[in-house]
């Protein structure tokens, strides 16, 4: 794929907008970073999320100063996630498939040796970030899948457990019974509304030697077709990671970022001289050009939202949206802590009914 750099250059009315929110924050606006000298530059340790990973982002970054190798810090930050029951989004606890059972992704990217792994559709494994991992480290391939993935993570050690909570149970068993007026499946009489999510974490991380590496992991869609698999563990849609250039990631509605490999896009974007929330807001409207009609309203804008994170290998970044009111997670020297997306839309702008969320 080729982008020129006039392309992104061309600052839409949506981008400027989305773009005074960085401004407001009071970034700077950085050089390109294809000034930078590729494999290698000093760079300052900077590790971002999507906003569900503002505990694991301290964790890895505390590791990454440390010494601790980017990815394995990552990981380390999104087994928090994983390994938490009340997040109902990752692992242990996340939301089921249509027939109640958990089925994870995950992905890592990283930089420094050009490798990657990933799992997807696994089932009874807590951390599947670490499973992508393994596949990485012991095997001459980039993902497993299913029943052999599940089967692979045994042989090398990983523990089995049930990753259905009494939580995701009941909230299953109520989304089920309000399925079909007419079936045999009598409604709860609490009036506890069950939302479809796609909740998910990604962590991104550079070293003060400018080492990246990238980690997504998720529970995917709830109540998802069995076997479905989303964006989390395909290298390029759900992560990427290029030493010379940054990281990005998403989450949200994977199958509307696996259409334009959305990280693997903002990190091209990032190579021919876009600033972080220039390429993620470039990868957004992009998004919407791919969006079928059935998921946009009338003004063209989507039903669903999805959000992008970018880092550059000199420490910049940003989060993106496609509607206003969505946060990161970031932490550098200054600490841990939120901040804003950029945005394509206002909140006013969003629709206010979702064919997947009625
Ligand atoms: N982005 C997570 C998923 O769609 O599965």
């Amino acid at each position: 794929m080729s982008v020129s750099r006039r392309d992104f250059l061309a600052t839409s009315a949506t981008t400027a907008a989305a773009l005074a929110v960085s401004a407001s924050r009071g970034d700077a606006l950085p050089s390109p970073v294809s000034r930078l000298a590729p494999g290698g530059a000093a760079s300052r340790p900077v590790v971002l999320a999507s906003s569900n990973g503002i505990r694991g982002v301290k964790v890895a970054y505390d590791q990454i100063v440390a010494g601790t190798d980017t990815l394995d810090a990552i990981i380390a930050g999104v087994n928090i996630q994983e390994l938490d029951p009340n997040d109902q989004s990752v692992g242990l606890g996340g939301l089921p498939n249509e027939e109640g059972v958990v089925q994870l992704d995950a992905s890592v990217m990283h930089g420094p040796t050009r490798r990657a792994g990933a799992v997807a559709c696994i089932e009874d494994i807590a951390t599947p970030s670490l499973v992508a991992k393994a596949v990485m480290d012991y095997t001459d391939h980039i993902m497993l899948a299913g029943q052999d993935a599940r089967r692979f993570a045994v042989n090398m050690g990983f523990k089995t457990q049930n990753l259905l909570t009494e939580k995701s149970r009941q909230d299953w068993l109520r989304w089920k019974s309000r399925l079909n007026r007419g079936d045999a499946w009598l409604d709860h009489d609490d009036d506890i509304r069950i939302k479809f999510t796609t909740g998910t974490i990604n962590m991104n991380a550079v070293n003060a030697a400018g080492d990246l590496s990238s980690c997504t992991t998720t529970s995917g869609m709830a109540w998802k077709v069995p076997g479905r698999v989303g964006d989390s563990p395909i290298i390029g849609a759900g992560q990427y990671c290029d030493n010379t250039v940054g990281a990005a990631g998403s989450t949200g509605r994977g199958e509307a970022n696996i259409k334009v490999c959305g990280a693997f896009l903002a990190v091209e974007f990032m190579r021919n001289g876009a600033t972080p929330e220039q390429a993620l807001i470039k990868v957004m409207e992009r998004v919407i050009a791919m969006t079928e009609k059935r998921l946009l309203d009338d003004n063209g804008r989507p039903y669903f939202d999805l959000n992008f994170y970018a880092l550059t290998k000199d420490g910049r970044y940003a989060g993106a949206s496609a509607y206003e009111g969505s946060d990161f997670a970031v932490c550098d020297e200054k600490g841990a802590r939120i901040e804003k997306c950029v945005y394509l839309y206002k909140k006013e702008q969003r629709p206010t009914a979702s064919p997947r969320e009625t």
